[in-house]
C-alpha cells in the first residue's frame, strides 16, 4: 500500500495531562506517516523521516497543527435541525420541540437526509468518532450507520427505546425495543467501523420491564455500548424520584438493571452525590458532560473538583440539539467557563486529551482512536492558526503550548479546522466546503 506522509506541528497524548507532565507530546516540526487506514508513525520529523517508503510525498503544512480527531460521547443525530429551539428547561423543550421533530423520522427520507447532513457537521468540526442518540425508529439507526459507513467514519449509535411518558407515535415496548435493538446490532455492530449502543433515553421513558429487557440484552453483548442520561435537572430527579422510589437515587435505577460498565456512557451526570460518583469509578461508567447544554437548558453545573476526587471516567459532549453547537471547541470553550464556576481551573491542554485520547480511553477504544500513535486508526485533524483574523493575532503572540491550545478552544469553531481524516482519507476540506456553499447559494439567487 501507498504511504501518505504529514510535516506539521503534530501533537498527541500518552496520558491524562492531569496526572502527568509529560502526557502531551508535542513537536513543532514533526511528521505524521499513514498506510492503509492506519498511523505507522508519528514523532518529530528528524527521527521519523527515516520510515518514509522511497517516493512517498510530504505534504508540508508546517504552519497547520494536526490532532487526533474529536470524540463526541453524547449527541442526537435527530435533533440537528431543532438546534436553538427556545424553551424554559429541559422537560418543555423535550414535549415542544423534541418529539414532534423526532416524528418525522418514521420516514427513511427524513432520516437519510439528515443523517448526511449531520456527518458533513461532524466531520467539518473535526469530530471523526460520536456516541450517537438516533429515533425509537430502527430506519433511523439504519439511516445513521449507512451513512457513517459510506464515509468509512468510526461511529457508535443507537434506536432509542421509550415505551411510557412519551407521545403515542413515539413509543415502543419492552419487547419490539429489545426485537429492534437486536436485529440492529447482529446487522451494525463491528460491521466495518460501526458500533451499536443500546439506548434507553432516561428512565422516566422507561418501563421497569423495559430497562429489564435492556440489561438482558446487553448482558448478552458484553462489548456493546450503553448509553442514557441521568440527573441533568432539578424538575427531571425530582419525576425520575416519584416514578421509582423504591432506589436511592437515579443513577441506582440504572445499577439496578446492570446498565453500569465499561462502555456505558450517561450524560448530563450533574446532580449526583458522593455514592454514585464511587459507583460510577467502580464500574468504570463514563459520564460525558455537555457544557453548552447544561448552560442552554439551565440544567446545572458540572462538579470537577468532584468528578476528579472519585476517579470517575469523564468526557466531553455537544448533546446538540440540547447543546448549542457541533463543534468540541466551542464545547471545550464553555467546559472551562463550567469548570472556573465551580472553581476549577481546566486547562486547554487536558481538554484537548479529554476530547481525543481521553474520550477514546473512557470508551474502551484507546487502542483503535484518540492518538496518533503507530498502529492506530489514522483519524485525525488539521488545525489551522491563522483560520480568523482575530485567531492568527492572537496565536501569533501565543508562547506555550497551553496557550496555543487555549486560543482554539476559546476563539475556535469549525473555521478553524482545515481538514479532516477518517482512517486516513480526507473526509472535509473547509475551503473545498466553503466554494461548494458559495455556489449553492449563487445558483439559487
Ligand atoms: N433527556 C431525555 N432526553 C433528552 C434529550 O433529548 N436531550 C437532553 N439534553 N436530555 C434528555
Ligand atoms: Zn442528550
Amino acid at each position: 500500500m501507498t504511504q501518505t506522509a504529514y510535516r506539521a506541528q503534530l501533537l498527541t497524548f500518552n496520558g491524562d495531562p492531569a496526572q502527568s507532565s509529560n502526557a502531551a507530546i508535542f513537536n513543532e516540526d514533526g511528521l505524521l506517516i499513514v498506510e492503509d487506514g492506519h498511523v505507522v508513525a508519528a514523532g518529530a520529523y528528524a527521527s521519523v523521516a527515516s520510515q518514509l517508503a522511497p517516493g512517498t510525498q510530504v505534504v508540508e503544512m508546517r504552519d497547520k497543527l494536526i490532532v487526533p480527531g474529536f470524540i463526541d460521547t453524547h449527541i442526537h443525530f435527530p435533533q440537528t435541525d431543532m438546534i436553538a429551539s427556545p424553551a424554559p428547561g429541559l422537560l418543555p423543550w423535550l414535549d415542544t420541540y423534541t418529539f414532534p421533530t423526532e416524528r418525522g423520522f418514521s420516514d427513511p427520507a427524513v432520516a437519510q437526509d439528515t443523517a448526511r447532513f449531520f456527518i458533513d457537521e461532524l466531520l467539518a468540526c473535526g469530530t471523526t468518532t460520536a456516541l450517537v442518540y438516533c429515533t425509537v425508529h430502527k430506519q433511523s439507526a439504519d439511516a445513521l450507520f449507512t451513512e457513517a459507513q459510506a464515509r468509512n467514519v468510526r461511529m457508535i449509535g443507537g434506536k432509542v427505546l421509550m415505551d411510557r411518558n412519551c407521545p403515542e407515535f413515539l413509543r415502543d415496548t419492552a419487547q419490539s425495543g429489545y426485537d429492534d435493538s437486536a436485529e440492529l446490532i447482529a446487522r451494525w455492530h463491528n460491521r466495518g467501523r460501526q458500533m451499536y449502543a443500546l439506548t434507553p433515553r432516561f428512565a422516566p421513558t422507561s418501563t421497569e420491564a423495559q430497562l429489564e429487557a435492556t440489561g438482558a440484552l446487553a448482558k448478552l453483548h458484553p462489548d456493546v455500548f450503553i448509553q442514557s442520561h441521568v440527573a441533568e435537572n432539578h424538575d427531571e430527579v425530582k419525576w425520575v424520584a416519584r416514578l421509582f422510589p423504591g432506589h436511592r437515587s437515579y443513577l441506582d435505577i440504572y445499577d439496578h438493571y446492570g446498565l453500569l460498565r465499561p462502555r456505558a456512557v450517561y450524560g448530563h451526570c450533574i446532580h449526583l452525590d458522593a455514592e454514585d460518583r464511587r459507583r460510577m469509578a467502580e464500574t468504570r461508567t463514563v459520564a460525558s458532560h455537555c457544557p453548552t447544554s447544561n448552560l442552554f437548558l439551565g440544567s446545572g453545573l458540572f462538579d470537577f473538583d468532584k468528578a476528579a476526587e472519585s476517579r470517575m471516567p469523564i468526557a466531553l459532549a455537544t448533546d446538540v440539539g440540547g447543546g448549542t453547537s457541533f463543534s468540541m471547541l466551542q464545547t471545550m470553550n464553555e467546559a472551562h467557563k463550567v469548570a472556573r464556576l465551580g472553581g476549577h481551573h481546566l486547562t486547554a491542554t487536558r481538554m484537548f486529551w479529554l476530547a481525543t485520547a481521553g474520550a477514546a480511553e473512557a470508551l474502551d477504544l484507546g487502542d483503535q482512536i484518540g492518538t496518533l500513535k503507530p498502529k492506530s486508526e489514522a483519524d485525525f485533524i488539521v488545525l489551522d492558526p491563522k483560520a480568523t483574523p482575530l485567531l492568527a493575532r492572537r496565536t501569533a503572540r501565543t508562547e506555550t503550548l497551553e496557550e496555543l491550545l487555549f486560543a482554539f478552544a476559546l476563539l475556535g469553531d469549525d473555521r478553524a479546522v482545515y481538514e479532516t481524516y477518517a482512517a486516513g482519507q480526507r473526509v472535509h476540506r473547509r475551503d473545498d466546503a466553503r466554494q461548494h456553499a458559495a455556489g449553492k447559494a449563487r445558483i439559487a439567487a
